[in-house]
């Protein structure tokens, strides 16, 4: 097993490490000049469908919720985002011109094949996004797209969601390419920058080891964020719960006023991440509202926004904030990993949680 580990102390940290090679594997042959090849797809006519329907389990679930609302703003299509357990038994409104998109690293979690399974009885045309070759899903799904991330052991998802990440906003663009939508070209020459970007944020490794001894002795952390931020504060608490028994939540930046405000006091930790130019105000004014109240601030940005009174702050590159949501994922899985080892927990087998869930 050590040797499995290629010297690193955990599996949970080596797959952190891996995220720049394995998100250049997903890339791979991906994109050619300023086009995206998906060519798994090429006998898929887009044209037929109205709505799309994501579906997903836990860390993949987050990443559909990244990548549902990137696909609905290139494509213009409606989309529904949907955890598995729920999809299935709540009679979705599914018929021959939808779309459903199915997402799972393992490929095996009973839930989402069910809700497989549901969507083709109904009618749907089914894309599955797997990690795991040959996986059940992959076997079923009418089409399927691979994460290129290589075996993933840690029971905590990181190298599978970032790689999730890519292919979705991948597969966002391609089908606004087919349907002749207007494309960001720029977008799709930075993703090929992403590797790099990773790379310095793993470089700086050190400055989120120093935001998890905040988290030390806590109970609670509270994570805000809006729009894709949502999504990443969502997958940023989930880390920190699985793998340090913090008891962390993520809310909308915008809902604090409507009752997680109540719980902030002196010396509480709200993790907040701000990277979306459009709403990013807003949530710097919700970081104030925070701070009044007693709150250290970890704050996750980029330049240009203007930040008061955190100390904390990190500011990742300049990149297309529609791609940030796969930078900032790598600050949270480290201040969850920290946390979890200055706490002396078992990192890559947290108690209670199975890495594929196979049963209901
Ligand atoms: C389990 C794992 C999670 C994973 C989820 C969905 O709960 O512990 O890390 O996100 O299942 O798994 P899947 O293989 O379908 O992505």
């Amino acid at each position: 097993e050590a040797a499995q580990k290629d010297g690193y102390d955990t599996f949970m940290l080596k797959e952190i490490y891996e995220q720049p090679h394995v998100i250049q594997e997903t890339l791979r042959g991906r994109i050619i000049e300023d086009k995206i090849v998906l060519d798994e797809l090429q006998d898929i006519d887009f044209k037929d469908y109205n709505k799309v329907y994501f579906v997903a389990c836990g860390t993949a679930y987050h990443a559909t919720l990244c990548g549902s609302q990137v696909l609905e703003r290139t494509t213009k299509l409606p989309v529904n985002t949907m955890v598995a357990s729920e999809f299935r038994y709540n009679d979705p409104l599914i018929d021959k011109h939808t779309l459903a998109i199915f997402v799972s690293q393992s490929g095996e979690t009973a839930d989402t094949l069910a809700a497989l399974r549901l969507a083709k009885e109904k009618g749907a045309t089914t894309i599955a996004i797997a990690n795991v070759l040959g996986s059940t899903i992959s076997r079923d799904a009418d089409y399927v797209l691979y994460t290129c991330a290589g075996p993933e052991i840690a029971v905590a998802s990181t190298k599978a969601y970032t790689t999730q990440l890519v292919l979705l906003i991948l597969l966002a663009y391609y089908v606004a390419q087919v349907l002749e939508k207007n494309i960001d070209h720029e977008l799709i020459d930075q993703l090929n920058t992403i590797p790099q970007y990773v790379e310095n944020i793993l470089n700086d490794h050190a400055i989120f080891e120093n935001y998890a001894k905040m988290l030390e002795n806590l109970h609670d952390a509270y994570f805000i964020g809006r729009s894709l931020d949502y999504a990443s504060v969502l997958e940023g608490a989930l880390k920190l719960k699985e793998v340090s028994y913090v008891h962390a939540d993520a809310y909308v930046a915008g809902e604090l006023k409507h009752g997680p405000i109540a719980l902030i006091e002196e010396g509480s930790v709200v993790i907040a991440v701000a990277t979306q130019p459009h709403i990013a105000a807003k949530t710097m004014s919700n970081i104030q509202e925070t701070i009044a109240r007693g709150a250290n601030v970890i704050l996750l940005t980029t330049h240009g926004e203007e930040v008061k009174n955190v100390e904390n702050t990190y500011y990742l590159p300049d990149v297309s904030p529609t791609l940030q949501s796969i930078l900032v994922a790598i600050p949270l899985q480290f201040i969850a990993y920290y946390t979890a080892c200055i706490k002396g927990c078992d990192v890559d087998k947290p108690r209670n949680l199975a890495k594929s869930v196979t049963v209901e």
